[in-house]
């Protein structure tokens, strides 16, 4: 399967989680197991073509894509956390929401010095998210020049974002 047999397997959800939004859902993707398959391993044949050392994932659906390409890969995975969760302590970034902050949070220790580590979520919308991410895992030591997305909305701007920020930025798929 290629990354346009994918674009199929996503479900949208018209007025979730508010009204006027139309979500799109990889449930049905990771539901297809020839479809899940082929996202992780084009998601992999990047991540292994930049020579990633560790594959670092967002929560919550990122861990699901991100894990999933380390151990075909067979690198570490590195879970990027919410808050509260890992049991140790945390090196943590606030980042702005539409409305409010979020925190995402890393243990200090998952990654080496200079280490070369790949981003991957499932989803790219304002972009917020992923930059919080990269900072963070920066922070930690490692160096992060890719982030991965099974879906870019690329009206929303995010990956424009990212790559002013100097990152590469792929995705399987785009909507408008
Ligand atoms: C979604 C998505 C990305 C983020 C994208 O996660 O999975 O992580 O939002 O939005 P942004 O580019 O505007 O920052 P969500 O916070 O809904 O968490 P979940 O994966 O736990 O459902
Ligand atoms: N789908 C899933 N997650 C999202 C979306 C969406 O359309 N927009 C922002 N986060």
């Amino acid at each position: 399967m290629t990354a346009d047999d994918l674009k199929p397997l996503i479900r949208a959800i018209p007025d979730f989680p508010k009204p006027g939004i139309l979500f799109r859902d990889v449930t049905t993707l990771i539901g297809h197991g020839a479809g899940f398959a082929a996202a992780t391993r084009l998601l992999a044949d990047r991540a292994r073509a930049v020579g990633a050392d560790v594959i670092a994932g967002i929560e919550a659906r990122g861990f699901i894509f991100g894990a999933a390409v380390a151990a075909r890969l067979e690198l570490p995975f590195v879970p990027v956390r919410k808050p509260g969760k890992l049991p140790v302590p945390v090196l943590a970034i606030d980042y702005a929401l539409e409305y409010g902050t979020d925190t995402l949070e890393v243990d200090p220790d998952a990654i080496a010095e200079g280490q070369k580590v790949v981003v991957i979520d499932d989803l790219i919308a304002t972009g917020g998210t992923a930059l919080a991410a990269v900072e963070l895992l920066r922070r930690a030591g490692g160096v992060v020049t890719e982030a991965l997305f099974v879906i870019d909305l690329p009206d929303l701007g995010g990956a424009d974002r990212l790559r002013a920020a100097g990152l590469t930025v792929e995705a399987l798929m785009d909507f408008e």
